[in-house]
């Protein structure tokens, strides 16, 4: 079923980006200082492109990012040299050892979802899995103090998963950002100051 455009959507379109998602960053940046200058960022889940092409506008063309979905393409225009495109699955351990090559991170984000099945439960099951890969390569990748951002649908093991963030980042916040739909259970969790060990 296509979803009408609310206003977030015809504003992203008119301002020339694939997706209405880049306003939740937008508000995250505002509120958190996750991405530190010329950073170099992992954005995973990034198709069709809305969070990598913000970040790299705000990196002015000092940092990078590479990004990867299961997509086979992104929307990003061809003039930022600084990205770099992976079609593939964040659960293939090929793809995690091509992202720890190309590491490490200042910073890890993910805006992966899942397909949904509309069973509330078992779509936030799997949202949290997809999470858990997410934070499984952010520890391999990200340097220490690097940061984390990650969205995950509200529900079952959602306070484990948030218990496993606390422990490897310093600082952990939960937030919703105005620009999520109503009627949607996603949230997302920002992890400052990663602890390597
Ligand atoms: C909401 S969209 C991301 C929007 C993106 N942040 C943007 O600003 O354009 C969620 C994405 O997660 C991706 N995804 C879901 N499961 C994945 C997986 N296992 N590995 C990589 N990407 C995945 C989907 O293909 C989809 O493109």
């Amino acid at each position: 079923m296509k979803r009408v455009q609310d206003h977030y959507g015809i504003k992203a379109k008119k301002m020339g980006y694939p997706a209405r998602s880049i306003f939740k960053l937008q508000e995250i940046m505002e509120k958190f200082p996750l991405v530190p200058k010329n950073a170099k960022i992992l954005d995973v889940g990034a198709a069709p492109g809305s969070f990598s092409m913000y970040l790299l506008e705000r990196l002015k063309g000092h940092g990078s990012v590479v990004a990867v979905d299961l997509a086979k393409t992104v929307e990003v225009p061809k003039k930022y040299t600084n990205f770099t495109y992976i079609c593939g699955d964040i659960y293939d351990e090929q793809i995690q050892s091509k992202l720890l090559e190309l590491g490490p991170y200042d910073v890890v984000i993910s805006d992966a979802a899942p397909a949904t099945t509309g069973q509330k439960e078992l779509d936030a099951l799997k949202s949290i899995s997809l999470a858990e890969a997410v934070l499984f390569v952010a520890e391999k990748t990200l340097k220490t103090n690097g940061n984390f951002m990650v969205k995950v649908f509200q529900g079952a093991g959602e306070a484990e998963y948030l218990n496993m963030v606390r422990r490897q980042f310093q600082k952990v916040k939960g937030f919703k950002p105005q620009a999520s739909r109503k009627e949607s259970f996603e949230t997302f969790f920002i992890g400052l100051g990663f602890n390597k060990i």
